[in-house]
């Protein structure tokens, strides 16, 4: 009797809160969460040596142990093994054909009773003592330890599997994860949202939190990374941390401290270990070397299932998750008209099948709808390809770079537009580098573009600086030509619900929540029409959403969203390597 009152007042509850949840077509006034004042804006860099990030093994065991998609069916295992180094002077790299990667994996952890093999690699950064900045005689060289990469194909969908990685003589222990569901209306999914994670005691209480949101998932869960991963370059390359370095970001200045990438990946190995992580490429990234090479260690770390889906480069690519078509692109490749990105985006919108993957996300680093400083940051990249999705009837962009929390209405150039995508910024995952959106932080940069003077002077002839350049154009002649022009200064504000001028002077009508708290993300695909999206703040239980809605997808008001009007490309795009993709941009530049 007792019992049978308690579940009634549940689903009553239940049900009553159900009701509320909005959906995103119900346009509301723009709303700003008030900065909670007890919290502090600052982080603090967790130690590399003791604790969660420490180095715990003594020979050459494997440890930083992450699963990513390699392809329909398909997880990647990857691990490190042997020690990285660290020092001054030439340092003699480990020998990635001196071991072997080997995984074992079944459906029972008492019998794991299928290998597979594959691949290992080591990467070097290379540092120059004569460059002061990067700390002069006290800089460090560094080489990784071997990095691991082993293809677990054709996995029986939504199963269990056990496994456990080594070289054949030493294993780690044995651990779990749940394949993704094959591609199809399988409901319902869950897709974890999270970026600007970084090492710091925010970070940490990220990871408690999202691993809870992985735990009460009722399918098997995947990660949605919108880039910037450890942070390593806001250390010097002499192991000094100095955070916020945002003055050297994306800058051979940056430099960088390998070992927080070491770090890092045994930090996250308690949810990528078990949960399979897809991810962009972020400015924090770069990392710049003494020849000007960039993005080196997230390639060898985070390999990207770009082939499996047609893709010329390691920097975009689509997986499908359940009835999810996720597609990741990077603002740091030419995304012009009929370059090489902005075809296969075209192709890749054209090709998706809405009876198998009714939702469709696009996901990249850098927003193109923020009220952050970062502001039409890449504005040319929206004008070039917002049509293309729109067509295409996108639900909804996840981006990262902005350390705090915004959901805009659906919108399409601005205009709240029930057809268009909604677009959410969720780099709130508690980096070295702290918050953003504050009105009253101390640090100039980091608050909203519409309030306190944060709108930048009116000057239609002067491009918006970006910090994101890097000083060697021969090594990244993108950024080099173009990023400098993509903030176009176009008038001033005429206010909420106008057309956009160079920036606002009250938060815009399409800026439907924006709250500075660090948090992350839960994406719930219920059905072909309703999609839970919930944000979750650090300060609260999980149980709490902060902001949720139902993102919809009605495809009789907005045929756009059958994915009718995509249309394939003219030509597809040509085989080619990151580095022809880039000299074809420094000739064209
Ligand atoms: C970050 O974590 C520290 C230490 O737990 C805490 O004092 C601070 O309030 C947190 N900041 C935010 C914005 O959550
Ligand atoms: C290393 O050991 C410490 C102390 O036992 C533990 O707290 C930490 O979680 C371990 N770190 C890793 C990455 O396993
Ligand atoms: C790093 O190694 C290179 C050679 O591989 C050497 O030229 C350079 O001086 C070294 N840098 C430091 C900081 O020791
Ligand atoms: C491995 O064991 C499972 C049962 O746990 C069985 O279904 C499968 O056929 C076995 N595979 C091989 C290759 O022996
Ligand atoms: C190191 O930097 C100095 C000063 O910028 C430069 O002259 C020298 O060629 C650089 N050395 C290497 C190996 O890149
Ligand atoms: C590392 O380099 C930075 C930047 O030049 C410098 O301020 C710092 O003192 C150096 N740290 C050590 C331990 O030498
Ligand atoms: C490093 O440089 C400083 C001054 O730039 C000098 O005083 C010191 O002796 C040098 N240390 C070494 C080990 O060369
Ligand atoms: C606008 O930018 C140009 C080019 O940088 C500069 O010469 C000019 O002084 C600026 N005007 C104002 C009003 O800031
Ligand atoms: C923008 O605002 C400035 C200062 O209020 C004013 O001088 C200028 O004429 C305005 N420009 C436009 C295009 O409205
Ligand atoms: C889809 O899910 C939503 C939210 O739970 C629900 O209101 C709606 O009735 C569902 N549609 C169908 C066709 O079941
Ligand atoms: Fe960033």
């Amino acid at each position: 009797m007792l019992l049978r009152l308690f579940i009634c007042v549940v689903v009553v509850l239940s049900s009553a809160s159900a009701a509320v949840i909005p959906l995103s077509t119900d346009i509301k006034p723009p709303y700003t969460h008030p900065w909670d004042s007890s919290l502090r804006p600052a982080t603090d860099f967790l130690s590399l040596t003791s604790g969660i990030a420490a180095d715990n093994t003594t020979g050459d065991e494997p440890s930083q142990i992450h699963l990513t998609i390699a392809g329909p069916n398909a997880i990647s295992v990857n691990w490190a093994s042997d020690k990285a180094k660290t020092g001054k002077g030439y340092l003699q790299p480990n020998d990635p054909f001196s071991t072997s990667s080997i995984v074992t994996y079944g459906l029972s952890a008492a019998d794991l009773n299928m290998t597979a093999t594959g691949t290992a690699q080591v990467y070097s950064q290379i540092y120059n003592t004569s460059y002061a900045y990067w700390g002069g005689n006290s800089t460090l060289n560094y080489t990784s330890p071997v990095l691991h990469t082993v293809v677990l194909p054709e996995l029986i969908p939504d199963t269990k599997y056990y496994y456990k990685v080594g070289d054949g003589a030493t294993f780690g222990e044995t651990l779990s994860f749940q394949s993704l569901k094959a591609a199809g209306p399988n409901y319902p999914q869950r897709l974890l949202l999270i970026a600007d994670w970084g090492l710091s005691h925010n970070s940490s209480s990220t990871l408690d939190h999202i691993l809870k949101s992985a735990q009460q998932a009722t399918s098997p869960p995947c990660v949605l990374y919108i880039a910037d991963f450890s942070y390593a370059d806001t250390w010097y390359p002499n192991g000094s941390v100095s955070a916020p370095n945002t003055a050297a970001e994306g800058s051979p200045n940056a430099g960088s401290y390998q070992p927080v990438w070491d770090a890092w990946q045994r930090f996250v190995q308690p949810l990528v270990g078990q949960v399979p992580m897809v991810g962009g490429t972020g400015n924090h990234e770069e990392e710049q070397e003494a020849d000007g090479t960039m993005f080196k260690s997230v390639q060898a770390r985070w390999p990207t299932p770009y082939r499996a889906s047609g893709s010329p480069s390691y920097f975009f690519y689509s997986v499908d998750v359940g009835p999810s078509h996720n597609i990741f692109l990077s603002n740091y490749i030419d995304y012009t008209e009929d370059s090489q990105q902005w075809l296969w985006l075209k192709g890749d919108l054209a090709r998706i099948d809405r009876t198998l993957t009714p939702w469709v996300t696009v996901s990249f680093h850098n927003p193109w709808y923020t009220t952050d400083t970062s502001y039409k940051e890449f504005e040319q990249m929206r004008i070039a390809m917002e049509p293309l999705v729109y067509a295409a009837g996108v639900d909804s962009f996840f981006y990262g770079h902005v350390h705090a929390y915004e959901r805009s209405t659906p919108v399409f150039k601005y205009t709240v537009d029930p057809c268009g995508p909604v677009h959410i910024t969720i780099g709130d995952g508690g980096n070295s580098e702290g918050i953003s959106f504050l009105d009253n932080y101390q640090h100039p940069k980091l608050q909203f573009e519409d309030r306190n003077g944060g709108c930048p002077m009116v000057n239609a002839s002067q491009p918006r600086p970006s910090y994101l350049l890097p000083l060697n154009p021969s090594q990244d002649p993108w950024s080099w030509y173009q990023r400098t022009l993509t903030f176009q200064a176009d008038g001033n504000s005429t206010g909420v619900g106008n057309p956009p001028g160079y920036c606002y002077k009250e938060q815009p009508a399409w800026s439907a929540y924006r709250e500075s708290s660090f948090g992350h993300g839960t994406l719930d695909l219920v059905n072909d029409t309703h999609a839970l999206w919930s944000w979750h703040a650090n300060q609260d239980s999980n149980a709490v959403a902060r902001d949720q809605v139902y993102i919809v997808r009605n495809t009789h008001a907005c045929p756009n969203k059958l994915g009718s009007l995509a249309t394939a490309p003219a030509r597809a795009p040509a085989g080619s390597s990151i580095s022809q993709l880039m000299n074809a941009a420094s000739s064209g530049g």
